[in-house]
């Protein structure tokens, strides 16, 4: 399909809050249609600008009677009536349509949460084809409800308990769900999603992986022109690696990477990574040696937020230089900096009411290469920047990144110096983590688990305890293992290996590396701990 039309078929998500509206997002795309998601508050313009199909009006956490409650601009009503656009309210969605409308809503006598059934009154309609289940299971989650619906609506839908599930007034294209069909606790709401999109609104599925790929070599081609030279950091992980893949489809050998070894990468993880940059993937990279520069700037460094903000400025005067020595060579510095930054990254999302904040940006500043010195001027190139993670995977295998490569584990930028508690010079504690991890994650590897696992490592304790090997006794060092099971990292919960696992993986460790004598397992979740001991 060709970038217009799959712009013309775009569904709008307008954010009230709600912890499901990315998921929205995700669940569209899946039905091949290109969906984006911007605050609810956004400017008339800004919506017009997108000139979206649908609107999707999310959930969110407040009441269309709190005194912060968000709404869409005044202007909203009038631009989609004139403009032929539909418009789907979810949950507080729904409020706030029908509320803007003039209908009412109150808070409700039986709050609802959590799975619950509804009777479909009317199939056939805009929500629910003909022949669906009359009776459907939903999940529910709201407080308010509407009580009195604006002129020209209908309900077709009630709970069991009586209350608006369902509404739509087809003539001027308004609709509404009271409950959450993009999650998998209602089991019809796919269906009731693709029937309205398709059937009802007349949206042409079409937005796949390789139009993206097309689209974004044009736009960066055109963006850089035929002269413009571009840098990016590798790190090893699957966002950079794609970025960069992408950006030398575009231009070739004018993109220079560089991939710096600080000291404190895995077992043979420079070999590993360089091997793909440059056999499988044919990525112009340089390769810095840096151990001695990082690892002496580390020496005695105990606190962890220290030890981050060494490596951070470390990196920064080596990425400097590479640029330096780049415009030596190339005659005049590279104007550009790709980055692989992610959707989720840069979605505008509502935060709760009471937060103090307003429409925020949720960046992990820690995630990104972040802190580049200003007076560096690049302007960035970030090709993935409308893609979640999962999206970055399929377009890495388009790209022919390895697929094992493409399933990594996510891996932090300070690398083992925040799995070595405390100075990671001291001894070789750097060595011993290093085989630890490689014995760890080969085990998971060979258990055929390593896909069902979001993160797992190795954390070496700056404690000794005692032991008796061979006869003898021993004071050697303690190491814990952490493997977690998560969605985006930002919660987790601990994986639970079979006994036998456990018990082989321990001593194989004892076994064959010399200075420990003790293996732990971490079974907190996070919260109330994090995924990185530090
Ligand atoms: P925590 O320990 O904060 O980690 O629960 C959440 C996820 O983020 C990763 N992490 C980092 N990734 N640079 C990164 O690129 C970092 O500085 C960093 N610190 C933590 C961590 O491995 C986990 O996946």
């Amino acid at each position: 399909m060709e970038a217009e039309a799959v712009k013309s078929n775009l569904v709008l998500i307008l954010d009230y809050g709600s912890q499901y509206t990315h998921l929205i997002t995700r669940r569209i795309r899946s039905l091949s249609v290109f969906s984006l998601c911007i605050s609810g508050t956004s400017s008339i313009q800004s919506i017009a600008d997108l000139n979206p199909s649908v609107i999707i009006l999310s959930g969110g956490p407040h009441s269309v009677h709190a005194p912060v409650a968000p709404s869409f601009p005044d202007e909203f009503i009038e631009y989609v009536q004139s403009n032929g656009v539909y418009v789907l309210g979810i949950c507080y969605g729904l409020h706030l349509l029908v509320q803007k409308l003039g209908g009412e809503v109150r808070v409700g006598e039986k709050q609802e949460y959590g799975r619950m059934e509804i009777d479909v009154l009317k199939g056939g309609s805009g929500l629910f084809d003909k022949g669906v289940d009359d009776r459907q299971v939903v999940w529910m989650s709201h407080g308010d409800e509407a009580v009195r619906l604006p002129d020209g609506f209908e309900v077709v839908a009630r709970s069991q308990q009586g209350a608006v599930a369902a509404v739509e007034n087809p003539a001027r294209r308004f609709y509404g769900l009271q409950y959450h069909p993009e999650v998998t606790h209602s089991p019809k709401g796919m269906e009731t999603l693709r029937y309205f999109l398709f059937d009802v609104c007349g949206i042409t599925a079409g937005w796949k992986m390789e139009d993206v790929l097309e689209e974004e070599v044009k736009v960066i081609r055109g963006m850089l022109g035929p002269e413009n030279h571009v840098i990016c950091a590798l790190s090893g992980g699957v966002d950079s690696t794609v970025a960069a893949t992408l950006v030398h489809k575009a231009i070739g050998d004018r993109l220079h990477c560089v991939f710096v070894d600080n000291g404190l990468l895995r077992y043979k993880e420079r070999e590993r990574v360089m091997e793909t940059f440059e056999k499988d993937l044919h990525l112009p990279v340089t390769c810095v040696d840096a151990t001695e520069q990082f690892l002496s700037k580390l020496k005695g460094v105990v606190d962890p937020e220290r030890k981050r903000k060494i490596i951070g400025k470390e990196f920064i005067c080596i990425f400097d230089a590479f640029a330096q020595d780049l415009e030596q060579k190339l005659g005049n510095r590279p104007a550009y900096l790709v980055q692989g930054t992610l959707y989720p990254d840069v979605i505008e999302s509502c935060p709760p009411p009471g937060s103090g904040r307003t429409h925020s940006h949720t960046i992990k500043s820690h995630h990104n290469v972040g802190g580049l010195p200003k007076d560096m001027k690049l302007k960035l190139i970030e090709p993935l920047k409308l893609l979640f993670k999962d999206e970055v995977r399929e377009l890495g295998r388009i790209l022919n990144v390895p697929v094992g490569f493409l399933k990594r584990h996510p891996f932090p930028g300070p690398g083992l110096a925040v799995r070595v508690l405390g100075d990671v010079t001291e001894g070789n504690a750097l060595d011993i983590l290093r085989e630890v991890d490689e014995i760890f994650i080969q085990s998971i590897k060979n258990a055929g688990i390593y896909d069902s696992i979001w993160q797992a490592f190795a954390v070496f304790l700056p404690i000794r305890s005692v032991g008796v090997q061979g006869d003898q006794r021993t004071h050697s060092h303690v190491v814990a293992l952490r493997a977690v099971t998560s969605q985006d990292g930002m919660t987790a919960d601990w994986f639970n290996f079979d006994h036998k696992f456990l018990d082989d993986v321990a001593r194989k460790i004892c076994n064959s590396v010399r200075g420990v004598n003790r293996v732990v397992q971490d079974i907190t979740s996070k919260p109330p701990s994090t995924i990185e001991w530090e």
